[in-house]
């Protein structure tokens, strides 16, 4: 893409050395050092295994702002986003960059619906694994073996397949992640209706039984669809890198979403939704609070504030503070007064935010502190907050997909190292070791 402007050039002495790199701004955000020709000029690589001071790729989607807490996809706010908007409406914009007007917004919703079947066959997938399966691994697999049901979208060189697979990810995400649900629990699965929203879709796949009719409340079905908006992008994160370096080999977008599904998992991760209900549970009264933070504090102790703490938020992650709003909201639609798991993470959020340890690191709540508890109070299980995050977060892996597949500079990524390991040494046979 780089339709960066160069502002000016970073000087580097090393070895006796000086070389000039460019600086490129971007059209807000930090500037970045362009070090693409640091290692053919000086021998030397650049050092940074967790990519704290790294920017991998250039990108017009979603621009954050982690001093100030800021998350805008295409320019517009996650909160008028959230305030305003639908999911599917937040999923064409990343995938188009631009809000579309009324008719293509209705071309587009028709063009999912009309994709939210899967395979026949695919039902047979299911079978495979045990019922006590985690429903994120079901997801993995099942995404991943799309590839063999989709093959005519997997032509990464062709704009038309590109456009249909990320269509059908979009489009069947939902009912992969009802399926698995209904799968863990061993009730029939439920086709999508063509009449229904996409949220309402997912609602109804997930908690309707054949034997009756299904249908939640609008307060249910809008702050699902809000869930999805807050968790649809987010930069350059670890799963969504993990598609784009897959997607960099070539490799089509089925798999590059499956390994994206992959990463999320992990409780530093997208896993940390799931990981907030176990902690809250774990906690189980606001008397324990003191104890936990002092575990939370100690080096020797693993166990962490889930929730808490961002690599790139330093203030509070815009997600949490609509999630937190429309928790009081869902729960009093659903008669869930006083919800004592959103009490006590209120408590929790109170006293760490007074904490020095918390806020010295500028650890807040991030997306993943709220959510599982109108997630809960919803009806998921907790198994399934994970492939929630992973449903909604399709859209924008699809969307960054699409955008590094097109630009004409795309390459394979392939980093290097800093090696610490043995130097030449010759083979000793087992007898002389
Ligand atoms: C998501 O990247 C994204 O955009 C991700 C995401 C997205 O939308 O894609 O926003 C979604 O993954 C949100 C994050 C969900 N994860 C959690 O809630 C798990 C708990 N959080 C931590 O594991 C941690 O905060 C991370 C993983 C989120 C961030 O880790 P960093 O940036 O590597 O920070 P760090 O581990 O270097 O922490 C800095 C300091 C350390 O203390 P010191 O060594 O300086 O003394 O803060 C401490 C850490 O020990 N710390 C915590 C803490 N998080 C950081 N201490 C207690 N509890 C925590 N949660």
């Amino acid at each position: 893409m780089s339709d960066a402007k160069t502002a000016g050039t970073a000087t580097l002495t090393v070895d006796g050395q000086t070389v000039e790199l460019p600086i490129l701004e971007g059209t807000e955000g930090p500037k970045v050092i362009d070090v693409r020709k640091l290692y053919s000029q000086t021998g030397m690589f650049t050092y940074d295994p967790s990519y704290t001071s790294t920017a991998s790729c250039d990108s017009a989607l979603t621009y954050i702002d982690g001093e100030v807490g800021i998350l805008r996809h295409g320019g517009y706010t996650i909160e008028q986003l959230a305030g305003e908007s639908s999911f599917l409406e937040v999923c064409y914009l990343l995938l188009h960059r631009e809000l579309p007007d009324a008719a293509t917004l209705q071309d587009f919703e028709h063009t999912i619906t009309y994709h939210s079947m899967i395979h026949e066959q695919m039902r047979n997938l299911y079978s495979g694994f045990r019922r006590d399966a985690h429903p994120m691994a079901v997801m993995i697999g099942v995404v991943g073996a799309m590839s063999a049901f989709y093959h005519d979208s997997t032509d990464i060189n062709d704009p038309q397949q590109r456009l249909i697979a990320s269509h059908r990810l979009i489009a069947k995400m939902p009912t992969i992640a009802a399926w698995a649900y209904k799968y863990s629990v061993g009730q029939p699965f439920l086709y999508p209706r063509n009449d229904l929203s996409y949220s309402e879709n997912f609602l109804r796949m997930t908690f309707g039984v054949p034997a009756e009719e299904y249908v939640p409340s609008p307060a249910i079905v809008d702050a699902m669809d809000k869930i999805f908006i807050l968790h649809a992008d987010h930069e350059q994160n670890a799963s969504t890198s993990t598609v784009r370096l897959a997607g960099s080999s070539g490799a089509n977008p089925f798999a590059c979403i499956a390994a994206g599904i992959a990463t999320l998992w992990g409780p530093a991760h997208g896993g940390a939704n799931q990981a907030v209900l176990e902690m809250l549970d774990q906690i189980g009264h606001k008397d324990n609070i003191p104890e936990f933070l002092e575990r939370a504090k100690d080096k020797d102790d693993p166990f962490r504030l889930m929730g808490f703490g961002h690599r790139v938020y330093k203030n509070y992650d815009p997600r949490a503070g609509v999630l937190k709003k429309s928790a009081d909201a869902v729960l009093e639609e659903l008669g869930v007064d006083d919800d004592p798991l959103l009490e006590l993470a209120m408590e929790l959020e109170k006293i760490a935010l007074e904490d020095p340890y918390f806020v010295d690191r500028k650890l807040f709540p991030n997306v993943d502190f709220y959510s599982g508890i109108i997630l809960k109070a919803i009806g998921f299980p907790t198994s399934m907050f994970t492939v929630l995050f992973a449903l909604a977060r399709t859209a924008g892996w699809i969307a960054q997909w699409k955008e590094m597949i097109e630009d004409p500079d795309q390459r394979i990524g392939r980093p290097r190292q800093l090696y610490l390991g043995s130097t030449e040494r010759n083979y000793v046979s087992p007898d002389k070791r």
